[in-house]
């Protein structure tokens, strides 16, 4: 069988995803694109990619590609995902799969009229800790879950004053949509997706709005994001998340799931992209801590998984119908905050 034919589009995350397809043997990135032509030369150089180009356009005009990853500011993710789409290619999106929940469904439409599949990049899912969690709660370790806390927070950690993720116009938003969205999706994704009906939220940038104004930038989103979301199964789950805030921590992540029969937390070792998950319960009235000490050491790129989900033509692993559900439970907290008001998800 001849290698599937990828390009990458956008080269900051995207040389990720270009090193994530070599794990691949019947994969190859043959052609790159980014706006930033000094950009495209050197990764180029460095990757031994020829194909290179300054426009996404000029890349989804290619009409041997089999594969495209979108990793450009989230502004483009709708356009590039769909024309891709439309052109026969399939498409890895980096998260969030668009703006808001209207774009990601015109992705999803385009996806399904044109039979090719559209996959979101919740990298998360593929850390080992995770997926042995996963495995976990699927077999029915926790029992029946009631309620789950998930949060990313970071003591400084804005990406950029004057750069696009504080650009409400380029990003959909701030801390929420950057990072927010991998820890709502692993919440979600633990839980197996309850339908969400109720979202009370609010929004800030107390901190970060007086910087910009000093030195002049333009800022206008969140730095801090909290909200409480209730199910209509009655669960309930609760989110924080900042880029910015006065704790002790540099960089903090963790998702608990509380359950009838047991409780779980994935999390990072304190300040470092180091992950542990431990499940709790309680047997013959004793309470038990189960700390992970092996995690599957098998464990794939996301886009090793993409390509083996088109070759093997079965589900891919992050498909864009849950980037969808991610999206509006987004939309929703953003209402919330805007509105001061609970808002039904709809
Ligand atoms: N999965 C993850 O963990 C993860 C991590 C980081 C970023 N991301 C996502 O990846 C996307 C890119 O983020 P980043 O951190 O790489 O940003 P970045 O700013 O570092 O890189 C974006 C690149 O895209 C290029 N670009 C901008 N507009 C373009 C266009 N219209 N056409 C072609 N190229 C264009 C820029 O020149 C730049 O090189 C975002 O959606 C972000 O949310 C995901």
């Amino acid at each position: 069988m001849d290698k599937l034919k990828i390009g990458v589009i956008g080269l900051g995350i995207g040389k990720t995803h270009i090193r994530g397809y070599r794990e691949h043997p019947q994969a190859e990135v043959v052609a790159i694109a980014d706006l930033n032509a000094n950009r495209v030369e050197e990764v180029g150089r460095e990757y031994n990619i020829k194909r290179r180009y300054t426009s996404a356009e000029e890349l989804l005009g290619q009409d041997d590609l089999d594969i495209v990853s979108i990793c450009t500011p989230n502004k483009f993710h709708m356009q590039q995902s769909v024309t891709a789409l439309g052109r026969g290619m399939h498409v890895l999106c980096e998260k969030p799969i668009g703006m808001n929940a209207d774009e990601a469904r015109q992705m999803i439409e385009a996806s399904r009229s044109c039979d090719r599949r559209l996959m979101i990049n919740f990298s998360y899912r593929f850390n080992p800790q995770a997926i042995a969690l996963k495995k976990r709660v699927d077999d029915g370790a926790l029992g029946g879950v009631y309620f789950a806390r998930t949060v990313w927070h970071r003591r400084r950690g804005v990406p950029g004053f004057g750069g696009w993720f504080g650009r409400k116009s380029l990003s959909g938003g701030g801390a929420l949509i950057d990072l927010g969205v991998h820890r709502l999706d692993m919440a979600l994704w633990l839980m197996d997706f309850p339908e969400p009906e109720w979202v009370i939220a609010n929004t800030w940038d107390a901190l970060t709005a007086p910087v910009a104004e000093q030195i002049e930038k333009t800022f206008d989103v969140e730095d801090f994001a909290a909200a409480t979301i209730r199910f209509n199964n009655g669960t309930m789950l609760t989110v924080e998340i900042s880029w910015a805030a006065n704790i002790e921590h540099y960089e903090l992540m963790e998702t608990r799931l509380y359950g009838t029969h047991g409780g779980l937390v994935h999390r990072n070792i304190p300040d470092k992209y180091e992950y542990e998950a431990e499940l709790f319960f309680e047997q013959d009235g004793d309470q038990y801590d189960q700390k992970l000490s092996s995690t599957p050491d098998d464990v794939k790129s996301s886009m090793y998984y993409f390509v083996e989900s088109i070759i093997e033509n079965k589900e891919t692993p992050a498909p864009a119908e849950e980037a969808l559900q991610v999206q509006k439970l987004l939309d929703a907290i953003y209402l919330s905050a805007e509105k001061g008001e609970p808002v039904r998800v709809s």
